[in-house]
């Protein structure tokens, strides 16, 4: 089926053989083909002025017509035709600067844009907003994820809000503590599924199409719509002047498309003139799309996938096809770092009291890679996403600190005294 005429607001086609579907059309993938849906907009009816002046106009503040979302912010290129929203509210996350990091990374001046700050913690919550919003739009009786943690996290949480079952699966012994601990909280049925997040995700995906269970992993589409406006958001407090490099964590891959996405239609609609590169970082064992990069994209690969960084521990990345498009499409990069590099960048933001997730500080790495190796100027235009909070995984962060053979770099042991004021001298003696 193609809308050749009278085009709706908003429309669903399949990526690989362009088939369409409804707005409201609750498949997660193509029924024709199976291949990965994306959500089409008509342009808006309005001057790129007229635009900007909505999303300026909407940008907090108790006039009306303003959303304290900084994701309905910009509602109309992520859903336009929702009305009634689910929404914590969530977004309107800092850019930071910090000339330790910096130094660290050999910038000039670098930007993080800390997506740690939404309601649950990650930048899951742009996406899950948009996809819990259509979850009700379709009336969908329950909705389900499969997760290395913070997918889970923030769809328990909507799903409350929306007053709809959920049902998560995560791998048994490879998701931090903060948050299991989250899912378990916003009363979510949480399922610890003996495998990997990759058997997790197949598990859900037949489960929704035999259980008629609405599936919000970053497959579904709506979720990308959501993850846009990470982008928008950092476009416009840049004042539509567009960086040079943008960096971030590759796990499986919906923000790596939904950022191509983003970056495409931003342009296309002349909000910006020039196209920000993406550069996807992975951990060094988990790192599928680095090798089909390096290949030029000729063979999509698998692996079994091992990192410290669980949240990106994945080894067959779904949203693949669509992310080839963000890297093709933005002369972006794609490369890994090593757990001990990424857990050195995590003790560098956490060091300056920004804080992140072991996932978040692969894109710090990277960063560092990229201008040792040439690749990034330091005086280039940068903006690294820190994906996730610091207390998403305070296992991994203790860890880090109490190691003692040999200390690695930035680590801070914590000291047992005896209720002294003696030991509390000695301690404040001690050189840094
Ligand atoms: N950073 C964090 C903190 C994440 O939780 C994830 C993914 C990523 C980066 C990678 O993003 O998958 O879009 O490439 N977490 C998912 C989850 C898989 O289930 O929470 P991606």
């Amino acid at each position: 089926m193609r809308f050749e005429t009278n085009r709706p607001p908003s429309w669903q086609a399949c990526i690989a053989c362009g088939n369409e579907t409804p707005e409201l059309d609750p498949h997660p993938r193509c029924t024709v083909c199976g291949g990965l849906l994306e959500v089409h907009h008509r342009p808006p009816n309005l001057t790129r002025e007229e635009l900007l002046q909505k999303f300026t106009e909407r940008r907090g503040g108790p006039r009306p017509g303003a959303t304290a979302s900084g994701v309905w912010r910009f509602r109309e290129v992520v859903l336009p035709s929702a009305t009634e929203v689910v929404s914590h509210p969530e977004g309107n996350t800092p850019l930071l600067h910090r000339p330790a990091l910096d130094r660290w990374t050999g910038m000039l001046r670098l930007l993080l844009k800390h997506e740690g700050h939404n309601p649950t913690g990650s930048f899951k919550d742009r996406g899950m907003t948009v996809g819990v919003t259509q979850a009700c739009r379709i009336g969908a009786s329950a909705v389900a994820c499969a997760s290395t943690g913070n997918t889970a996290a923030s769809l328990a949480a909507y799903a409350a809000q929306a007053a709809i079952p959920a049902l998560v699966f995560v791998p048994k012994d490879a998701v931090s503590m903060g948050k299991l601990a989250q899912s378990l909280a916003y009363g979510a049925r949480t399922l610890l599924v003996r495998g990997d997040f990759d058997a997790c995700l197949q598990l859900v995906e037949a489960a929704s199409a035999r259980l008629g269970v609405y599936l919000l992993n970053s497959i579904n589409p709506f979720r990308l719509e959501g993850q846009k406006t990470i982008v928008l958001e950092m476009l416009q407090q840049l004042g539509w002047d567009a960086p040079d490099w943008i960096v971030l964590p590759a796990g499986n891959l919906g923000n790596t498309a939904a950022f191509g996405k983003a970056i495409r239609e931003a342009k296309e609609w002349g909000l910006i003139s020039r196209v920000p590169r993406l550069a996807a970082v992975q951990a060094e064992g988990a790192a599928p799309f680095v090798r089909s990069f390096e290949e030029k994209f000729a063979t999509r690969h698998t692996v079994k996938a091992e990192t410290v960084a669980t949240a990106i521990r994945i080894g067959d990345p779904a949203s693949y096809d669509r992310a080839v498009l963000a890297i093709r499409e933005t002369d972006g990069v794609v490369l890994s770092v090593s757990d001990a590099e990424l857990m050195e960048a995590k003790a560098a933001v956490d060091g300056c009291g920004v804080g992140c997730e072991p996932a978040s500080a692969a894109a710090v790495a990277g960063l560092r890679a990229l201008v040792r190796r040439g690749v990034v100027d330091p005086s280039q235009r940068v903006v690294v996403v820190l994906t996730g909070h610091v207390l998403k995984d305070p296992g991994a962060l203790l860890q880090y600190h109490r190691e003692i053979d040999p200390p690695p770099p930035g680590a801070n042991r914590p000291v047992e005294i005896e209720p002294t004021l003696a030991e509390v001298e000695a301690q404040l003696r001690r050189p840094g």
